[in-house]
């Protein structure tokens, strides 16, 4: 892995370069990773390049692509995801590669192992048409999943990996890197605060392991997975640039214990900068898949619509199950009201012990807040929703004034209907006639 503070923590507008384990990035805005649906098959291409270059056209510095799968099988969060097991498969993401950085934009891929959160725990229908199916688990489940699980809210099948299980999973992320910098990719980002597998070691809620893989007393956190990760991508991918997000699970209720807090999530980023990371995006989330992570408003509409409700029943079971699914992302909107720049506080404190650069993402959505968190909490920033509604935001964001903000309004309309196998877009009328009338206006129409 690359050496620490190679890039300069005084330069902190956004239109100056940084660079990220020797690789420059034109600048300091980032689409964050956003689920693109593309799934693993001949459309696969065109619906990547659909969605990401037409950011990397409006001058993005980076384009995080969504959460990829490393296995052949198993290890899915959601519909639609890619896999990026098959050599030659991963080969044809050139094109992608190609399309997004002919405009100067670094390409990362979020490389991604769902563990306990695979798909088939919660998704009724996938789980018929792949029956048996165990999850990848790095213990015993924790008693509110194995609560759920007897009252037949979720199905899990866990499967606890043997130690050499456990550093065969790491080589799998490790090939996982190779095949996607053989593809062009610049940078390699770790799916670290999804719930997903790294996000399980980490966690002392997940981990009760007593091999090495278990909770480092002297960090608080299942340090080692992610540690042995990053030497198998170093030993099989070179010298690539390394990103993780590492979660603090604040956000989880008082109830959910024992948890990764904001001390431990500084922790562990130390941690992680000393193993090689070159930048890290610390996230306050909680430890389970629910709306910490995309905090706004309770999506009515994305549940009411009646184009979905075959998906909802197909994902949920019955039409009451979705709707009991649906009180529960309610009870959530009110638990994790949306918070300007909900994670700056936890990236600052990160930032005053690390050397390596820290990206911000969550809740940003003005330029004037973007100037604030620069050279503050963060390195970079970088937006997800946002960029559902307004594909090609960074020609609004770059050069504008301090008015300049973003349409999304933070509804969710786009997330919830993404259970039920749709696409990735922006999905509220409104917000879209505004994207609308300012492309009209030619907002989007920068030079790359
Ligand atoms: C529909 C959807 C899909 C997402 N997919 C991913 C993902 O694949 N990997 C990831 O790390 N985060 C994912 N996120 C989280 C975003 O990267 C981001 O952290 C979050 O949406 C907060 O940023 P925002 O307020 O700008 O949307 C997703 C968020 C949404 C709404
Ligand atoms: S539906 Fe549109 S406005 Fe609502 S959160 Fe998603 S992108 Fe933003």
């Amino acid at each position: 892995m690359t050496s620490l503070r190679q890039f300069d923590p005084e330069e902190t507008w956004l239109e100056k370069s940084v660079t990220l384990g020797g690789h420059r990035v034109q600048n300091r805005l980032y689409r964050a990773p956003l689920l693109e649906c593309a799934g693993t098959n001949s459309e696969t291409v065109e619906t990547l390049i659909a969605d990401l270059e037409p950011a990397a056209e409006a001058g993005a510095g980076m384009i995080q692509q969504g959460a990829t799968i490393v296995r052949e099988e198993g290890g899915c969060a959601a519909p639609g995801m890619t896999r990026v097991a098959d050599p030659d498969f991963v080969e044809t993401l050139g094109a992608v590669t190609d399309a997004v950085k002919q405009h100067g934009t670094s390409l990362a891929i979020q490389l991604e192992h769902g563990g306990l959160r695979s798909m088939e725990v919660w998704h009724d229908a996938y789980r018929r048409a792949n029956p048996g199916l165990e999850q990848l688990a790095v213990s015993r489940p924790p008693w509110p999943l194995r609560m759920l699980d007897r009252l037949g809210i979720l199905d899990v099948n866990p499967h606890v990996m043997s130690t050499a299980e456990v550093r065969e999973l790491a080589a799998d992320f490790g090939r996982a890197a190779a095949r996607a910098v053989d593809a062009g990719y610049d940078m390699i980002h770790l799916s670290g605060a999804n719930m997903g597998i790294i996000q399980q070691f980490l966690s002392p809620f997940y981990n009760r392991r007593d091999d090495e893989f278990g909770i480092d007393p002297t960090v608080g956190a299942g340090i080692r997975f992610p540690e042995l990760v990053a030497e198998e991508i170093q030993n099989r991918a070179g010298d690539v640039p390394l990103l993780t997000k590492v979660p603090s699970e604040a956000a989880a209720p008082r109830i959910l214990r024992p948890r990764l807090d904001d001390k431990t999530a500084v922790h562990t980023c130390q941690r992680l900068a000393t193993a090689g990371y070159d930048a890290v995006v610390p996230v306050r989330c909680s430890v389970f898949w629910d709306m910490s992570i995309v905090r706004g408003e309770y999506p009515g509409r994305g549940w009411r619509d009646e184009a979905y409700r075959p998906g909802y029943v197909d994902a949920f079971g019955s039409r009451l199950r979705a709707a009991a699914v649906a009180a529960g992302n309610w009870v959530q909107s009110q638990q994790y009201d949306f918070e300007p720049g909900w994670n700056a506080d936890l990236c600052r404190q990160v930032r005053q012990t690390v050397d390596i650069p820290v990206l911000i993402e969550g809740g940003i959505r003005e330029r004037s807040q973007i100037d604030d968190l620069l050279g503050d909490a963060a390195d970079m920033v970088g937006m997800a929703r946002p960029f559902y509604a307004e594909p090609k935001l960074p020609a609004r964001l770059l050069e504008a004034d301090p008015d300049v903000a973003v349409v999304c309004n933070n509804c969710n309309n786009c997330a919830v209907p993404q259970a039920a196998g749709e696409a990735g877009v922006c999905r509220t009328p409104s917000v879209l006639e505004r994207a609308g009338e300012l492309r009209r206006q030619g907002a989007y129409d920068s030079e790359s």
